[in-house]
């Protein structure tokens, strides 16, 4: 996306605007956005990586003292104003100010975020395949691993799951806020709850159990670093979709009327319960079957379809696994779609339809890269040795795994500075206090919400980027 050119104006008819039918509809939706594969695929990996115990509780500090007071402020931003990112921040700020550099960045972040996202939601899609047609059942543990090599070697394979993806992700944005999101997240989002029961359930049953709840909330320190805690802190946003305007959005589409607070809390809580079941329903399997927790991204591609594997019934749970991950990556890639779709929308009057036709296809191309990242030279290999003189010999990247850095470490933080900033610093007392007590039940925790976005998200958020670069 290029800025907004001088003489850039938005449509001058602001679209009217669909609301959610309720409270419930927003706090389903926006479970839909947060909860996705930063949940289930990555925080059981990085919890894993670090050591668990007091990895899990910096977390959870970092979720309760940084992501969640951002939610309210964005959430809040877009109930304010009605309007999708960059008008929000042109109607608090005025037409010319560079305040809405954040809205453009988190439009940007869209178009980059979902562009890879859907390459690894395509791997969900392929695996519930193989897992319904034909379990991994019988399979030996080399054979898994060299399975989730090949599929992220093959071009063919990545392509068709991506594009399949992304038309999904169109088909339900397409439809609209009530008909589409709405809709799509009160069917997804409980049948989501009841497959993570099931499977949490399921472990619950297994030896593994009882280590399970020792590693996640026993008080181990052995492996934790202080890229650790940073990395807590940088998932804190990722998981909670922050810093880009997908909360803001979402917010847009509530009344004045609906408390910002309370849906904040549940969302934040929701996201957190899901993460830590999500820990629940993988560990235990993989401590039953002797394997590391410490694998790595591979560890619900590879490890777990090895420990399923040597569970009874274990294909048809991992066929439940996969189908569950893939309508979790589905209800976020929906809300990163809506972001890019609700701006061309105010900014330009186009029809919903178009905007999600278009801009999703202009996604699917942006990800053929990643797309081939396993398997091609150009965007793989030696991509990775083209970005060594960035990253140091040895740390290149290849297209995909920049894409991610970029987003996860670079613009997702930056939106959510910005954010913090302009609510805590730049937004009149009046208007501020006024959007934060609106309809709230907490009207109370309003000096403590500012004190936290005036000092403490600045001091974590900095200290983000200094770890990025080296410093810290
Ligand atoms: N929160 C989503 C997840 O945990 C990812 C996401 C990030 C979605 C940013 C929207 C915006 O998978």
């Amino acid at each position: 996306m290029t800025g907004p050119t001088r003489n850039a104006k938005p449509h001058p008819q602001p679209v009217r605007r669909e609301h959610w039918s309720g409270r419930l509809a927003f706090v389903l939706a926006a479970t839909g956005s947060a909860v996705g594969l930063g949940n289930i695929w990555k925080f059981p990996y990085i919890t894993g990586v670090n050591g668990g115990g007091w990895f899990v509780l910096i977390y959870l500090i970092c979720v309760a003292t940084v992501a969640l007071p951002i939610m309210v402020a964005e959430i809040m931003l877009g109930r304010a104003t009605q309007r999708s990112p960059v008008l929000a921040f042109r109607k608090l700020a005025g037409p010319r100010s560079p305040w809405q550099g954040i809205g453009w960045l988190g439009v940007a972040a869209a178009f980059v975020i979902l562009s890879y996202y859907s390459v690894v939601a395509g791997w969900t899609l392929h695996y519930s395949w193989l897992a319904l047609s034909q379990g991994f059942a019988g399979m030996q543990p080399a054979e898994v691993e060299a399975l989730f090599g090949q599929v992220y070697a093959d071009p063919g394979i990545n392509l068709f799951w991506h594009g399949l993806f992304m038309l999904l992700t169109i088909a339900i944005v397409a439809a609209g806020v009530n008909a589409g999101v709405e809709r799509w997240s009160r069917i997804l989002m409980p049948l989501l709850f009841l497959m993570i029961l099931a499977l949490v359930l399921r472990a619950a049953g297994t030896d593994g159990f009882g280590p399970a709840l020792d590693f996640v909330f026993g008080a181990h320190s052995d492996r934790l670093t202080p890229a650790g805690v940073l990395e807590a802190l940088g998932h804190s946003f990722f998981t909670l979709s922050l810093g880009m305007g997908a909360m803001l959005t979402y917010g847009s589409y509530l009344r004045a009327r609906d408390d910002v607070v309370t849906t904040s809390l549940a969302v934040g809580g929701l996201d957190t319960l899901i993460s830590l079941m999500a820990c629940m329903m993988i560990f235990p399997i993989i401590f039953v079957a002797g394997l590391t927790p410490a694998a790595g991204p591979g560890l619900v591609f590879v490890s777990l379809p090895i420990a399923f594997g040597q569970l009874p019934g274990g294909a048809l749970w991992a066929a439940v696994f996969f189908v569950l991950l893939a309508v979790a990556a589905l209800t976020s890639a929906i809300s990163l779609l809506e972001v890019a779709v609700s701006h061309a929308i105010d900014w330009r009057g186009v029809s919903r339809r178009r905007a999600a036709i278009g801009i999703g296809a202009v996604i699917f191309v942006l990800g053929i890269p990643s797309a081939l990242s396993g398997g091609t030279p150009l965007f793989g290999s030696d991509f990775a040795a083209a970005t060594e003189a960035l990253f140091g010999e040895g740390h290149g990247k290849n297209w995909f795994d920049l894409a991610d850095y970029l987003a996860s470490n670079w613009m997702l933080p930056l939106g959510g500075l910005g954010i913090a900033v302009f609510v805590a610093w730049r937004m009149g007392e009046h208007a501020r206090e006024q959007a934060f007590r609106a309809g709230s039940r907490f009207a109370r925790l309003y000096w403590g919400w500012v004190w936290l976005l005036r000092y403490i998200v600045p001091v974590g958020v900095v200290a983000v980027f200094l770890h990025a670069l080296g410093i810290i």
